[in-house]
């Protein structure tokens, strides 16, 4: 048998481990999201088109996480509300998992 003070500790860790996770990109399928990339998002982002540049590792893993949850792309609101909950966290998680602090940074989209 724990102790309740043990049992206390538990849940701290378990609400901790939790907390954390939450903060990062997931339940996002990245497969669809690098689809989904090149069919949203690789018009306006690739050379000599109307945005800039853009590849995953552009950015780092909380950069990504801080475009997809507070930025919401403002300089083109549209582009994002054209799309499902969905198909947006697919898109982050492709790009969150290639970023450029990823364990696998990708140069392409
Ligand atoms: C219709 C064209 C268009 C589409 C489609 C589009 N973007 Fe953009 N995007 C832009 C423009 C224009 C900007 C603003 C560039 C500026 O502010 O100078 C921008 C800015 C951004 C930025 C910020 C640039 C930076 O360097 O931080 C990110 C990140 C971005 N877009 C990601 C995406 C993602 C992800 C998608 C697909 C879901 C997407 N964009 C689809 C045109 C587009």
């Amino acid at each position: 048998m724990m102790k309740p003070i043990q049992q206390l500790g538990v849940i701290i860790a378990v609400i901790l481990t939790l907390g954390s996770t939450a903060m990062a990109a997931e339940g996002g399928n990245p497969k669809k999201g690098k689809h989904l990339y090149k069919k949203e998002c690789k018009a306006c982002h690739s050379a000599n088109s109307e945005g800039p540049e853009l590849t995953p590792m552009a950015k780092t893993m909380a950069q990504w996480d801080r475009f997809f949850t507070r930025d919401q792309h403002k300089s083109k609101p549209e582009v994002f509300k054209a799309l499902s909950e969905q198909e947006l966290k697919d898109i982050q998680q492709f790009l969150y998992d290639h970023a450029a602090d990823s364990d696998q940074p990708q140069t392409c989209g």
